[in-house]
């Protein structure tokens, strides 16, 4: 069977990566349709060998539509997801709109693929940040069991969009003649002040929320707890901007129910799907995120054992925020739709 698929902000840093994993990944198409606003609309994308136009999209543009993959921002996926399901579609959004909403399943497909058949025309699409990690995690959440989670991430610009990766190019190209250059883009868009991101490191992703931790912060702390169906989890997280182009890395301290010997925690890692264990000190291997983006796998090194907690493990975790934190999860939410004969 084959099926027709939509990718709604086809043009965006997502929405290309999207394009780029149902080649790759051979996704059974029938039809599919590159959706954008009306600025890029004629724009030629090229898919399979063949030329397409990007079309503006419209409430219409759904009729037919099998599986829509949205990644046109919140606003966007609130005001055409109805509209898709409406059609028949069903929609797999990589938007932060409807992540928390109890009626939609919130589903990274190595963690909690069974949650996906609970779903009522919306599937969500996790945050990149709580994707990478929960991957890393849930294989020692099943062995050990999880109690704590401290986490800091140091996040790629693209996370941000295109836009944001263009002003780090700019002011890093500039950055002699003017080392405050002009920010318009980071930390975020709709913030009074902006700040440089070049030669930076900015605490503040997304907006700040009443208690003091930003929305990217408090979307790590819900969407984990929400994927690994444990409400008593504790959380906590400090999400930082980085002058990197891709890939998120992540320093996470946990603490474990047991107290396993660092090679039972090492093994747990290697054998987790859609993971590598990358972790050789003394050869001077971990992940970074200049060797991970690109590829499709989360990177765990720098293991270590707490030293003064034996529940407590210190990691070090690495992966493509475009792809496995946000396109090729859709994609591999469809997928396992697909396996389970929801769609
Ligand atoms: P466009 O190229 O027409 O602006 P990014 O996150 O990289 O900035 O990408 C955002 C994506 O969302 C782009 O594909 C963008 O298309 C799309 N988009 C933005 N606003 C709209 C809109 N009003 N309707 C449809 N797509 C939109």
């Amino acid at each position: 069977k084959t099926y027709n698929v939509a990718i709604m902000g086809a043009t965006g840093a997502v929405g290309q990566q999207m394009k780029e994993q149902l080649e790759k990944r051979n996704f059974p198409i029938n039809q599919i349709v590159f959706l954008a606003s009306s600025r890029s609309a004629g724009q030629k994308i090229e898919f399979k060998g063949e030329t397409y136009t990007v079309q503006e999209a419209k409430p219409e543009s759904f009729e037919g539509i099998d599986i829509a993959l949205f990644s046109a921002g919140g606003s966007i996926s609130e005001k055409f997801a109805p509209e898709a399901v409406k059609r028949g579609a069903v929609v797999i959004d990589n938007t932060s709109a409807f992540r928390m909403d109890k009626e939609v399943p919130l589903v990274v497909p190595e963690v909690n693929p069974a949650d996906i058949a609970q779903h009522k025309g919306i599937i969500a699409n996790p945050n990149c940040s709580t994707i990478q990690m929960v991957c890393a995690l849930q294989p020692l959440k099943e062995k050990f069991g999880l109690n704590k989670i401290v986490v800091s991430t140091y996040q790629a610009v693209s996370g941000a969009g295109i836009n944001a990766i263009n002003e780090l190019k700019d002011q890093a190209a500039d950055f002699d003649n003017a080392p405050n250059a002009d920010a318009k883009v980071l930390p975020v868009k709709s913030a009074e002040r902006h700040y440089p991101i070049a030669f930076n490191a900015i605490p503040q992703i997304d907006q700040f929320t009443e208690n003091g931790y930003t929305f990217e912060e408090m979307k790590m702390i819900n969407e984990t707890k929400k994927i690994m169906h444990d409400d008593t989890l504790s959380v906590a997280a400090t999400c930082v901007r980085l002058p990197v182009v891709t890939g998120h890395s992540e320093s996470v301290y946990i603490e474990l129910e047991a107290a396993p010997t660092l090679d039972e925690v090492k093994q747990a890692i290697a054998e987790a799907p859609g993971v590598e264990l990358m972790d050789d000190p003394s050869n001077q291997v971990y992940p970074m995120p200049l060797m991970a983006a690109g590829l499709d796998e989360v990177f765990v090194g720098r293991i270590r054992q707490d030293l003064d907690n034996p529940r407590g493990i210190h990691l070090w975790v690495v992966s493509d925020n475009l792809i496995k934190g946000a396109s090729l999860n859709s994609v591999q939410i469809a997928e396992s739709m697909i396996e389970q004969g929801i769609v």
